[in-house]
């Protein structure tokens, strides 16, 4: 299958082939997914657990449906009212979880490095769902796999990521990924909206929208994520939308058939214009979230044989 890992929490960790792989099993779902019976027994027997500290809905959404149709006990933590309120380790959570004897952990927090740190201290496949600024790697993946679907390769491609890189996971997951793709990736946007390390990456920077978009195949949009901002990063809503908001004058730049993504949720009128997020020509937006459930089915199959495979391999326990 060529699918070593055993968990998934960066795209930094996967090889090519992996990512290749993964995307290969998702276009498979992709078609049970839009039969009537949904079901597979890729997860029968197995348990999932979702923990999710920070708010979601697609993400969350999906990884359930995925599990449910894969045939997993599933089952959503509800954070809010855990014991973490009591003042409980995210450490303690997961040891406490982790004697439940779940296959599956599916896990958002809100501090770069939190899932992987608990990954080391559990015996189960653990999935990334997004970590503060640091990866979503599913979501990359989804978005990997609707280029692919869009555009029938995902090489070569001349891709831009626009608006608040500095304080997106996505971006950061999608860079690596596209990078390891061999595609060119440019960033567009403020330089306040920058992350200081750029350099690093090897990617084209623009400040400009419409130098930046100029022949690009795909646009994907970010949304303004003020809950990660603690100053005046942008001077106004309406002088962001007027110099970053995607319309389709801006859009005129690109080339005729190039796609426009969005990961959600949207702010209209200030990242993109509506019309635009709406236009089916265009826009993948919904396409997206229809990957992105046979994205996690994909991912979490994968990891479900090779989790057999290492328990198989071990001696039972006295
Ligand atoms: C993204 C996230 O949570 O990082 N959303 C998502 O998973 N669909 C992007 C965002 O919140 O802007």
């Amino acid at each position: 299958m060529g699918f070593h890992q055993k968990h998934l929490l960066g795209i930094e960790h996967l090889r090519p082939e992996e990512i290749t792989a993964i995307l290969d099993l998702a276009d498979q779902y992709v078609d049970l997914n839009r039969r009537e019976m949904k079901h597979s027994d890729a997860l029968t027997g197995l348990t999932q657990i979702n923990m999710f500290f920070e708010n979601s809905t697609r993400t969350q959404a999906s990884f359930e449906l995925a599990g449910k149709r894969l045939g997993a006990d599933v089952m959503n933590m509800a954070m809010q009212a855990s014991s973490i309120k009591k003042g409980e380790t995210l450490i303690d959570t997961a040891l406490t979880l982790n004697a439940m004897h779940p296959d599956l952990l599916v896990v958002r927090h809100p501090h770069s490095g939190a899932v992987d740190l608990l990954a080391q201290k559990v015996n189960c496949a653990v999935l990334n769902a997004g970590d503060g600024k640091h990866e979503h790697p599913t979501q990359a993946l989804l978005d990997a796999l609707t280029i692919r679907r869009a555009k029938g390769r995902l090489h070569r491609l001349n891709i831009a990521i626009c608006g608040d890189i500095a304080h997106s996971r996505v971006a950061r997951s999608n860079l690596i990924l596209l990078g390891k793709m061999e595609n060119r990736v440019r960033l567009i946007g403020p330089p306040t909206l920058m992350p200081s390390q750029i350099g690093e990456f090897g990617v084209e920077v623009y400040e400009d929208m419409n130098e930046g978009l100029k022949d690009v195949d795909v646009v994907m949009m970010l949304r303004l994520q003020r809950e990660r901002m603690d100053g005046g990063f942008i001077p106004s809503e309406r002088e962001y939308y007027h110099r970053y908001g995607l319309d389709a004058a801006k859009l005129a730049n690109a080339k005729d058939d190039a796609i426009v993504m969005h990961p959600g949720p949207m702010n209209r009128g200030v990242e993109i214009d509506g019309e635009i997020a709406d236009d089916i020509n265009r826009s993948v937006i919904q396409e997206q979230v229809e990957m992105g459930v046979a994205v996690r089915m994909a991912a979490m199959d994968l990891l479900a044989r090779n989790l057999r495979a290492s328990r198989a391999a071990q001696p039972v326990e006295a």
